[in-house]
């Protein structure tokens, strides 16, 4: 393991004490956890700020004069701002508040999808997507009469971008592709992605559930068209997450849910719509958890983000080279450049055998086919074992994974 340079260290021990549930101990032995790609923990002062919110500042929003509906309102509308400066868009009102990256994408399936697909035209995924980025295509392309095409990917779990680039053609209408593999790791290379989509005139979508809670992620530079992410990866609450889009692009799209909030007037005739970003945020929004998550980022740019993406590149590096030490251990996804996430099979052990051994160890990986079963089926094995780190982790926590998984192995002879 390189030594990080002291510019870049974390203050690990200082950092986990702000994290309670990292105290827990799990069968006796302390909580290891290592399933962050699934859920992140929550910091105390992110928890104080849902608190406090409820305490003192809750009314619904956008809708009184009262006190603390303004309150609650302004603090609403200060998250947003939060997360427009997370990932550096231009405008507020191209934050959109969803229920997370799933509903994201939903969102820009059907109401841009729904729209602007024809029959015939074309919708470039890869084989490294979760189901949330795979799905909603589907539906939308049977809905319309639209094509899928799909980018493989070499054994090593990086895309191939000669054939990415060979699938565009004038009917390809948008490319949607995850910024970091939630199974594998990967990190794509988006801009080259994005450059290229760009050439062809083609609308981009970017899942960037993986990779805001690991990388510094600025939309402006990358030239996105959208940009998806959840706020439970990211230390924040469930039930919330973010879609960066085109302000342009945004004003073109039909609203994909109706309701209070997102209308300018109603007769039973005719209905107009808010401007954006109301017009995505149909009904009563997750306010709290909208400014919970707003703490999180705080939180997380207090920390650094450069200084996050560092400490866990030496946990995944240090990771990597004592897992591929051991024998009958084989690592599934060996891009050159990785996020935070070690994908392994155990030769002769089902993956859930090893998820149920590791947690009697205290140790919480996730197992299974992680919603991606088109890389599981181009891998050829129905499931991975899956340790993913945070900036919270440390080093003798990866000794402990590998204790367990040696404990595995004696077990099962
Ligand atoms: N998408 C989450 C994962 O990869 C749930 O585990």
């Amino acid at each position: 393991m390189n030594a990080p340079s002291e510019k870049m260290a974390l203050d690990v021990a200082r950092i986990r004490k702000d994290f309670p549930i990292l105290d827990l101990k799990v069968n006796g032995r302390p909580l290891v956890f290592l399933d962050n790609a699934a859920s992140s923990q929550m910091p105390r002062q992110v928890m104080d700020r849902f608190v406090r919110y409820q305490s003192t500042q809750h009314a619904n929003i956008h809708r009184a004069v009262h006190y603390l509906s303004e309150t609650a309102t302004a603090e609403y509308e200060i998250a947003r701002r939060k997360l427009q400066a997370f990932i550096n868009a231009k405008e507020e009102r191209e934050v959109i508040f969803t229920s997370g990256t799933t509903d994201s994408i939903n969102l820009v399936a059907h109401g841009w999808g729904r729209k602007f697909l024809s029959e015939g035209d074309e919708i470039i995924l890869t084989t490294l997507e979760h189901h949330s980025n795979i799905v909603p295509w589907q539906m939308v392309a049977e809905e319309k009469g639209a094509k899928i095409r799909v980018v493989p990917i070499f054994d090593n779990g990086e895309l191939d971008l000669d054939a990415y680039e060979k699938l565009f053609n004038p009917r390809t209408k948008i490319a949607c592709f995850t910024h970091v593999s939630n199974a594998l790791g990967t990190i794509n290379p988006v801009r080259e992605m994005l450059a290229i989509a760009r050439k062809h005139g083609v609308v981009t979508l970017v899942d960037g559930a993986q990779a805001a809670p690991h990388l510094s992620v600025d939309v402006q530079a990358l030239d996105c068209d959208f940009y998806a992410f959840s706020g439970h990866k990211l230390c924040g609450p469930t039930g919330i997450g973010i879609l960066y889009g085109k302000a342009a692009l945004l004003e073109a799209m039909q609203p994909f849910k109706g309701g209070g909030d997102m209308i300018l007037s109603v007769t039973f005739d005719k209905t107009t719509y808010a401007p954006i970003p109301a017009k995505f945020e149909a009904g009563t929004p997750p306010i709290a958890a909208a400014i919970t998550l707003g703490a999180a980022v705080d939180y997380l740019g207090a920390v650094g983000m450069d200084r996050i993406a560092a400490h866990e590149t030496d946990l995944l590096d240090y990771a990597t080279r004592k897992v591929t030490e051991l024998p009958g251990v084989r690592i599934i996804g060996t891009a050159e450049k990785k996020a935070a996430v070690l994908s392994f099979v155990i030769q002769g052990v089902h993956p859930h055998d090893v998820g149920t051994f590791l947690n009697e160890d205290g140790v919480a990986i996730r197992t299974g086919h992680h919603c991606a079963q088109p890389v599981m089926q181009r891998f050829k094995v129905p499931a991975t074992s899956r340790a993913s780190f945070a900036f919270y982790n440390t080093m003798d926590e990866v000794d402990a994974l590998v204790a367990s998984i040696r404990h595995v192995q004696k077990v099962f002879g």
